[in-house]
C-alpha cells in the first residue's frame, strides 16, 4: 500500500490533480465529458428510479464514494442530467447537491482527502474519512442508496477482497440501491503487450501514473509503479458469483460495459503498447474549445494480436466504424460526396452521422466564433462515444470496465 500512497501523492503534488484540466491532467476533457458522462449515461435509469423512489417517500439520498480519492464522485452524482431534459430548461440535473442527504467519502489516502476536504470540507451534508476500505465497517450504521467506487478504484484489491466487500454490500442495503464499481480492463488496447489469455492467475499490471505530464516532462519523472489489477467479462462474473454465493444474493449485475476504447489514459504514453496512437489527447481536443483538430490523426490504425479472436473483432468492429465516421465528417466539411454506406451500417453510426450532417449544416451558417471548434468537434467527440456505448460489449476492452450492480430483496 506504501507505493499506491507514494504514487498518488506525486500525482497530487504535480498540480495536474487540480481543476480544471482540459487538454491534460486528471480532469481532462476525456474524463469530464466522455467518461464521467458515459458511466451517468449508464447509471442513470437505475438512478432515476431511485429518485422517483426516494421522493414519493419524501427523502433524500444518501452515498458511498469508496476509495474517494479527492472527492469527485460528489461531482460526479451532481451532473448527471435527467433523461427528459427540454433544452430551455437550465437546472437538469438529477440529483442536486440540496438532495443529497449524506455523502461519505473513504480514502486511505490523507493527502487526498485533505484535498477533498479543501474543495468541499464546509458542506454540513458531507464527510470525508480516512480508512482502509477493505476493514471499513460497512454494515454498521444505516445503509446508502449509492455505493460508487469509480476509476479503477477495485483493481487495487484483490478479487476476494471485492467479492467481500459486495457480499457485505448486498447483505447490509436495501431493496434498490445500485453499486456502480470499475476496473482497469484487461484487454485495453493501451496495454496490448499485457494481453494474456491465462484467466487462472490473477492478472496485475504495475501502473504509472505518467499520464497526467507532457511528453518531456515522462521523460524526465522517476514515478512511483503499483500493481493493479485488470480483468475481463469473464473475471468480473466469477467475483459476481462468488458474492451472491457467500450470502449476497440480493445482489444482481444490471450492466457490464466496457469505457474507453482506445481513449484510456495510456494510450498517449505508449507505455505498454508501442502501436498505441495519441488519442486521447486528440480527443482532449475535439471536446477543447477555440482548438481545431486534425482528423487524419484521429484515424485508428488497429494491430490484431493474434490468438485473441473476439476482442479483436469487437476492435476492428469499433475502429471500422469510427474511421467510417471520420472519412464522413472529413467529406462534408470538405463539401465533397461521402463515402458509400457500408452493408449492415450499425443503427449507431447512421444516427452519428445524421446528428454530423445537422451540424455541420448549421454550424456553416454560423459566422460569430469558431464553429468548427466550438460546434462540429465537440459534437463528433460525443459521436465517437456513442459509437462506442452502442458497439462495446463488456468483454474488458476499455481503459475501465463498469459494473453496476442493483440490490434486489
Ligand atoms: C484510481 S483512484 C480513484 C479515485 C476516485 N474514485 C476518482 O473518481 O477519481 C483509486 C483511489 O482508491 C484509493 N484506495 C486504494 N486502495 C484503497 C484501500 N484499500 N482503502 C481505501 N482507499 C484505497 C486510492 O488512495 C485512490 O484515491
Amino acid at each position: 500500500m506504501a507505493q499506491e500512497i507514494d504514487a498518488y501523492n506525486e500525482a497530487l503534488s504535480s498540480g495536474q490533480y487540480e481543476k480544471p484540466g482540459g487538454l491534460i491532467g486528471k480532469y481532462d476533457n476525456a474524463r469530464r465529458f466522455w467518461e464521467d458522462e458515459q458511466l451517468g449515461l449508464y447509471l442513470r435509469p437505475y438512478l432515476e428510479r431511485m429518485v422517483a423512489r426516494k421522493q414519493n417517500r419524501r427523502e433524500k439520498l444518501h452515498i458511498m464514494d469508496i476509495g474517494c480519492g479527492s472527492g469527485d464522485g460528489f461531482e460526479f452524482i451532481t451532473s448527471i442530467d435527467k433523461s427528459q431534459s427540454p433544452i430551455s430548461q437550465h437546472d437538469s440535473r438529477l440529483i442536486t447537491p440540496s438532495t443529497v442527504e449524506l455523502y461519505t467519502g473513504v480514502d486511505i489516502n490523507d493527502g487526498l482527502v485533505k484535498q477533498a476536504q479543501g474543495t468541499y470540507g464546509n458542506r454540513d451534508n458531507m464527510e470525508f474519512i480516512v480508512s482502509d476500505f477493505n476493514d471499513y465497517p460497512f454494515t454498521e450504521g444505516p445503509p446508502y442508496d449509492v455505493y460508487l467506487a469509480n476509476y479503477g478504484t477495485f483493481s487495487h484489491n484483490t478479487d476476494e477482497q471485492t467479492t467481500k466487500i459486495l457480499n457485505k454490500l448486498a447483505r447490509h442495503s436495501d431493496n434498490g440501491a445500485i453499486i456502480a464499481i470499475d476496473w482497469l480492463g484487461r484487454y485495453s488496447y493501451e496495454w496490448q503487450s499485457l494481453w494474456t489469455r491465462d484467466l487462472k492467475n490473477n492478472q496485475w499490471m504495475d501502473y504509472v501514473i505518467s499520464y497526467i505530464y507532457t511528453e518531456d516532462e515522462r521523460e524526465t519523472q522517476d514515478l512511483t509503479a503499483f500493481a493493479l489489477r485488470i480483468v475481463g467479462r469473464a473475471e468480473v462474473q466469477h467475483i459476481y458469483h462468488q458474492a451472491k454465493k457467500m450470502g449476497g444474493g440480493a445482489l444482481v449485475l444490471r450492466k457490464l460495459v466496457d469505457r474507453s476504447s482506445f481513449v484510456g489514459r495510456h494510450m498517449d504514453t505508449k507505455q505498454y503498447n508501442p502501436h498505441a496512437q495519441p488519442l486521447r489527447g486528440l480527443v482532449n481536443s475535439l471536446f477543447e474549445p477555440n482548438v481545431s483538430t486534425n482528423l487524419d490523426e484521429l484515424m485508428i490504425d488497429y494491430v490484431p494480436m493474434e490468438g485473441f479472436d473476439e476482442v479483436n473483432a469487437y476492435h476492428r468492429e469499433l475502429t471500422r466504424w469510427w474511421n467510417y465516421l471520420i472519412a464522413c465528417i472529413k467529406a462534408l466539411l470538405e463539401k465533397k460526396a461521402t463515402p458509400e454506406a457500408p452493408a449492415r451500417t450499425p443503427g449507431v453510426v447512421t444516427r452519428a452521422l445524421s446528428a454530423m450532417k445537422k451540424t455541420i449544416r448549421s454550424a456553416d451558417r454560423i459566422k460569430i466564433g469558431n464553429p468548427r471548434s466550438s460546434l462540429i468537434e465537440p459534437q463528433l467527440g460525443y459521436c465517437l462515444r456513442e459509437l462506442e456505448i452502442g458497439l462495446q460489449k463488456g468483454l474488458g476492452c476499455g481503459h475501465g470496465l463498469v459494473a453496476i450492480f442493483e440490490i434486489v430483496k
